[in-house]
């Protein structure tokens, strides 16, 4: 039989709530945010009112009322794309439409997918990647480490920024925030498939969200276990489980696994995990049973954690609800 409804993806762009027009967009091409697989991302700015003109009978995206007039992230689509880059783009603008919204992601806001370049617009997160963001702090006190000065005690030195001291409990709060994200896209059938310090944004200095759903994948409940190469190219096997880098199974279970070495940046403020080992031995280092030691200044409790979420039966991983939940109860006793 013939399946006359119509699919959502063939609705006119004027009907989608998501859709903006042009020139309620601007775009700050001086001001790059970052690149990714394709095209880059700059700082930019939705200009209200219009948005409402457009469709005004519609229920028109909460997120959009939220946004008017505030700075954005656009993600741009280089004219030049290839078809390829073209769908995957597109692909992403329709998952992140269907995630619906939540305070620990980075959020999609508005895009433009009727005339060229193609534009994913979501929220701006004013400090950048956590993994950039920690490193610079390490930097900095062991900068202060070097000139002995206690940076508890805080100086009283023109030189000296409070906001780059960072302490076990802010790092635990973001760990907290990031299991939050993470619970609530297994939850709603989501997996990420890359998760890294890179991937989290931070904004104000004091909230994590995750980012970039280029790769995340919305899972059928009766297949848990998705099945499916990454396209183009670098790999991040650090961050993958074994299952994942051998047979390319992808689950909550693997992002799990990817959590507990996002654990691990967090801990050695943005270290590079496996030090010493080249990406393409780890598959043979972890089915030896080969897994990162305990970091210097990392909590026993904290550190508990981390390996369970790299055991090698993905089955035997804790959910992220687990993690949330055991995060937070080490969050409140250091408080
Ligand atoms: N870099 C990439 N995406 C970003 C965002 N949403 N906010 C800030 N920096 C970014």
């Amino acid at each position: 039989g013939s399946d006359i409804t119509p699919r959502y993806t063939d609705m006119p762009k004027k009907f989608d709530k998501w859709e903006i027009e042009r020139r309620n967009l601007i775009i700050h091409h001086d001001k790059k945010l970052g690149s990714g697989a394709f095209g880059a991302v700059y700082l930019g700015r939705l200009i209200g009112k219009s948005m409402t003109h457009k469709d005004a009978n519609s229920t028109l995206g909460v997120n959009l009322m939220r946004a008017e007039n505030c700075e954005v992230a656009v993600k741009m689509l280089p004219e030049y794309a290839d078809e390829l880059s073209r769908s995957e783009f597109l692909k992403e603008i329709g998952l992140m439409k269907s995630l619906g919204y939540h305070e620990r992601l980075v959020n999609m806001l508005a895009c433009i997918t009727d005339s060229e370049p193609l534009c994913l617009i979501v929220e701006y997160c004013s400090d950048g990647d956590l993994l950039r963001f920690l490193r610079d702090r390490c930097k900095y006190m062991m900068k202060l480490d070097e000139l002995n000065i206690n940076y508890h005690e805080c100086p009283i030195d023109d030189n000296y920024d409070p906001d780059m001291i960072v302490t076990l409990k802010q790092l635990l709060m973001f760990a907290v925030q990031v299991s939050y994200g993470l619970e609530y896209l297994s939850q709603k059938g989501y997996i990420h498939r890359d998760v890294a310090a890179r991937n989290v944004l931070v904004h104000e200095k004091n909230a994590c969200k995750i980012g970039d759903f280029g790769l995340c994948r919305y899972i059928y409940s009766e297949s848990p276990h998705y099945k499916s190469k990454l396209q183009g190219g670098r790999l991040p096997l650090k961050w993958m489980s074994p299952e994942a880098i051998r047979h390319y199974e992808f689950s909550s279970m693997s992002d799990v696994w990817s959590f507990g070495v996002l654990l691990f940046e967090i801990i050695t403020l943005g270290g590079t995990p496996y030090p010493g080992i080249q990406p393409e031995d780890m598959l043979s280092y972890l089915e030896e049973g080969g897994r990162m030691d305990q970091p210097d200044n990392c909590p026993d409790d904290l550190y508990s954690v981390m390996a369970e979420c790299w055991q090698a039966d993905p089955e035997k991983r804790p959910l992220f609800s687990q993690i949330r939940q055991k995060l937070a109860g080490q969050l409140e006793e250091i408080t």
